[in-house]
């Protein structure tokens, strides 16, 4: 009997073992958090209403134009829907978002889905802007679409692209 006892005790505190190693720590308080939104896409109109000196400078550029390069069999294409619009295949262009009008390279485009951070109140907060989806735009925002992928690509420079590409730098003025 005492032979069987000590084995069996040994096959008790395995399962123990395995019942408490199982589940990762802090596993419990992750699930109980509350899931983050996924920010929206709410289009360049929306950023007008408090940006307009910028948004008027960004209407003069090729991206805010982007969307007419493309005949309206090439509107059709996914491949070139990627670059030519915002936000295509990421709930922007012809996705979720309840905005028609995001042809075009827009706002979003460069400085993320709008939805949560284009509030005054956070917008006056850039790092609060960033956990709520606002990108702080660098070289590396722009060659997601200024590659080799581009049927047109003929190199690209930042610095220059900068200049000629993006839009003014005025600021709104405190209130
Ligand atoms: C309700 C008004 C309001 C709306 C709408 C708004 N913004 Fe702003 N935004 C501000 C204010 C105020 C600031 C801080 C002052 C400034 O930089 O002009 C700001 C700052 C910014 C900045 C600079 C952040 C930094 O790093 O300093 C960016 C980029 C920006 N906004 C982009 C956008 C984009 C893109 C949209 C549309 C999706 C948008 N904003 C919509 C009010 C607004
Ligand atoms: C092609 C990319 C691109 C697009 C499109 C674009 N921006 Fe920007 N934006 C930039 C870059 C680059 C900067 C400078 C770096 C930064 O502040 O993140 C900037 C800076 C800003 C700033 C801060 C101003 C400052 O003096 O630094 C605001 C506000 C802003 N953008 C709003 C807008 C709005 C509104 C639109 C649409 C009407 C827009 N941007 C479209 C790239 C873009
Ligand atoms: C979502 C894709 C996308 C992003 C991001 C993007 N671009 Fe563009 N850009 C385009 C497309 C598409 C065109 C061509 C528009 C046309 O000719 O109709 C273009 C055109 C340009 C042009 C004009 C080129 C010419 O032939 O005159 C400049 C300059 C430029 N982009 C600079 C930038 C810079 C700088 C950034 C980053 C801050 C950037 N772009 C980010 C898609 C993008
Ligand atoms: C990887 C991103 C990307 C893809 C994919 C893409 N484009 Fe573009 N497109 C651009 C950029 C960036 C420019 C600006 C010039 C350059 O650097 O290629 C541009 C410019 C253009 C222009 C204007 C050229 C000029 O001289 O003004 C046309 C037209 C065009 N693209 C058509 C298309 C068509 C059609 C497709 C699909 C077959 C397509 N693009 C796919 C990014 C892209």
């Amino acid at each position: 009997m005492k032979k069987l006892i000590i084995p069996a005790l040994l096959i008790i505190a395995s399962a123990l073992l395995v019942a408490f190693s199982t589940g990762e720590p802090g596993e419990k308080s992750a699930e109980a958090q509350p899931e983050k939104p996924a920010p929206a896409y709410v289009g360049a109109r929306k950023c007008k209403v408090c940006h307009l000196d910028i948004y008027k400078s960004w209407e003069k550029t090729k991206h805010a134009w982007a969307f007419s390069a493309l005949n309206d069999k090439e509107l059709e294409k996914p491949r070139c829907l990627a670059c030519h619009t915002t936000g295509f295949g990421r709930g922007g262009y012809g996705g979720k978002s309840a905005v028609a009008s995001l042809g075009g390279v827009q706002c979003e485009a460069c400085h993320g889905p709008g939805s949560l951070y284009s509030r005054s109140s956070v917008m006056r907060k850039p790092e609060l802007g960033l956990q709520m989806g606002l990108v702080r735009v660098d070289s590396t925002t722009c060659v997601t679409c200024h590659n080799s992928e581009s049927p047109t690509f003929k190199g690209f420079a930042f610095q220059a692209g900068l200049s000629a590409g993006t839009h003014s730098r005025k600021r709104n003025k405190p209130d």
